[in-house]
């Protein structure tokens, strides 16, 4: 995924507006960036390979005074990271240029039919034949030959398009990839998502699949591909600016996990009511006589979104005895999924961008399933695009490793999962009210808990000295199976280790081979779980073997003391609540580790915030 950023108007250096655009963008990836301005009718284009701060460094060594621009941090899909590729990109006489977050699936076509004696391509992407085809169709009317040039385009794009000959315009495009319009007082900007508009305007429109805008300082004008006038409505956004800043915290990361307390009881916030002992959602359309005939659930994800969905299969089978299928996004489309009108497909995705997901959304829709998603970026593609959507309210997710949307995810399935086992009476209301109270208890504890994490970073100091850097277990039973899938991969994706995340009862089916005295296992043993005893006979085989265990286990549990000298403390909660308190130790664990390893927390190497790309 990408991100792009553009501006036009009167009241800002266009260079200044970009490149703290692109700030705030780069979590969505790094490897390159770049950007345009026009000064004295004429592009000046400047490109960096790596972080953002090459790209400044060049711009301090030259100030350009300009009011239109657009600017592109760039996470690769096509040609590998350097200035070449970095985008923008332009035709080959310069006078178009482009900035593209999205995939053109049919570039090598496009070049082969209309660029056949065209001079050698200034880069490998697939973005550059655009600037040259809206070069080689360009009659003075830049709207129209990108309208033109749409028809001959397969794929995804959110487009930033100037050119010289109109040198007050940028015309911007959608499809499949998040763009928004921002709008000031004598200007107007153009981003990927919200926080980069944020210190500018709260006034934005979302533009849908197939928009084209034509932005100047003083107006906006949306039309499709057809020339149809298109109104869409300006959304007044409510983020706090802060949201999207670190308050100083070292990192957006550690930020976000601390911000669960307050994410989680956003994410009730109206929907629970303790009192009544009731739920009420309000963003799902359908009603009780559906839920009391929905077949069975498929839940599709990916990485942590998938493991929540992993969580959800214990719920929806536990709480509404709804058998229920989960599914990696990616595999999910290929395998031949049964789907009819009585399935539920549910899709989690944090950024509501993922290409996987939201193809395995598309393809539900299209066998009649009704829908739901479960996204934290309002008005992404996939929320727009399913029947039903549910926020996870939890702000702007700016780490890339998911946190605080996690613990949302899992909130919202709570959530449903009682409120259908209470409507299907599979829950009496006394069941319901005891999990209602447990859940509604989880914010104050991992409050609490979040004020002793001093403990798990002296874990970690023990993990960065002692442990072999090759390989780790992460053990976990029942409802915390996924939960050790999920804090392997957060010490996968932040420290570069292969961590590997197991259910516990399989180490004796090959794994325990493995287990010799340098290596760590990170083992859940959750007291009120009814596997808590195997738990911790897996725990004594491993330390039999002369591993090293490291356990995440309740606070009143003194039996687990004389297992190991690395326990990490947790509150008590119910056996299917514990996850969401699990969780937080594992990602804090995976935070301090990568600290003290000297790695970049919010951006880690080869990752991107949002994979919307297949
Ligand atoms: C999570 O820490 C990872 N960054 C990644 O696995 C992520 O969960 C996955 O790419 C899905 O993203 P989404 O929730 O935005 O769809």
């Amino acid at each position: 995924m990408c991100g792009i950023i553009g501006y036009v108007g009167k009241n800002n250096n266009a260079i200044n507006v970009i490149f703290k655009g692109l700030k705030k963008l780069e979590y969505r990836g790094y490897d390159s960036a770049g950007l345009a301005v026009i000064a004295n009718k004429k592009f000046k284009i400047i490109k960096s390979v790596g972080k953002l701060y090459n790209l400044d460094v060049i711009l301090k060594k030259n100030f350009i005074n300009a009011n239109i621009g657009i600017g592109h941090t760039r996470w690769a899909t096509h040609g590998k990271p350097s200035k070449e590729n970095a985008h923008p990109h332009t035709d080959f006489t310069e006078s178009i240029v482009i900035v593209h977050n999205g995939i053109i699936e049919n570039y090598i076509e496009l070049k082969t039919k209309f660029m056949k004696k065209a001079p050698k391509f200034k880069s490998e992407t697939d973005t550059e034949i655009i600037a040259h085809l809206l070069k080689k169709n360009y009659k003075n009317n830049l709207l129209h030959t990108v309208q033109k040039i749409l028809t001959m385009i397969k794929g995804s794009y959110a487009l930033g398009i100037m050119c010289t000959e109109e040198p007050d315009k940028i015309v911007c495009a959608k499809q499949d990839a998040s763009l928004i319009i921002g709008l000031g007082k004598g200007e107007n900007f153009i981003a990927s998502d919200i926080p980069a508009l944020l210190p500018y305007t709260r006034n934005m429109i979302f533009l849908e699949n197939g928009d084209i805008a034509e932005i100047t300082a003083e107006k906006v004008i949306i039309k499709d591909i057809k020339n149809n006038v298109k109104i869409r409505e300006i959304k007044n956004i409510q983020w706090d600016t802060m949201q999207s800043e670190k308050n100083g915290y070292k990192h957006f990361m550690l930020k976000e996990i601390f911000e669960q307390p307050h994410t989680i009881e956003e994410t009730f916030r109206d929907r629970i009511y303790i009192n009544e002992g009731k739920i009420h959602i309000k963003e799902i359309k359908f009603d009780e006589k559906y839920v009391e005939n929905i077949s069975n659930i498929c839940v599709v994800g990916c990485g942590t979104a998938y493991h929540a969905g992993l969580i959800s299969k214990f719920l929806f089978e536990n709480f509404a005895k709804i058998p229920t299928e989960v599914d990696i996004a990616s595999e999910f489309r290929y395998r031949g999924p049964i789907l009819n009108k009585k399935k539920l497909v549910i899709v989690i995705s944090q950024s509501g961008e993922t290409a996987d997901t939201l193809a395995a959304l598309r393809l539900a829709k299209s066998e009649g399933c009704e829908t739901i998603a479960i996204c934290n970026v309002i008005d992404s593609s996939i929320s727009r695009e399913s029947t039903n959507v549910i926020y996870t309210q939890c702000g702007p997710e700016i780490g890339v490793a998911s946190t605080k949307a996690f613990t949302s995810q899992l909130s919202i399935i709570y959530m449903l999962a009682l409120d259908w086992g209470y409507k299907r009476k599979k829950l009496t209301n006394e069941e319901l009210k005891k999990y209602l109270k447990e859940l509604w208890e989880i914010p104050s504890k991992i409050f609490q808990f979040l004020k002793k994490s001093k403990d798990v970073r002296n874990v970690a100091k023990v993990f960065v000295k002692k442990m072999n850097k090759n390989k780790i277990l992460y053990l976990g039973r029942h409802i915390n199976y996924p939960i050790a899938l999920e804090g392997a991969l957060k010490l996968k994706e932040l420290s570069y280790i292969h961590a590997e995340g197991y259910a516990a009862g399989e180490m004796k089916h090959g794994p325990i081979a493995l287990i010799d005295k340098s290596m760590f296992v990170v083992a859940i043993a959750m007291k009120s779980s009814r596997v808590y005893t195997k738990m911790v006979s897996n725990i004594e085989e491993v330390k039999a073997r002369g591993g090293i265990a490291v356990i995440i286990a309740e606070r009143d549990d003194r039996e687990i003391a004389s297992k190991s000298k690395y326990i990490i403390y947790i509150p008590q909660t119910g056996e299917f609540i514990s996850p969401i308190m699990t969780v937080v130790s594992l990602q804090l664990l995976a935070y301090y580790t990568s600290v003290f390893l000297g790695y970049d927390v919010d951006q880690p190497r080869n990752l991107a915030k949002s994979v919307t790309v297949e």
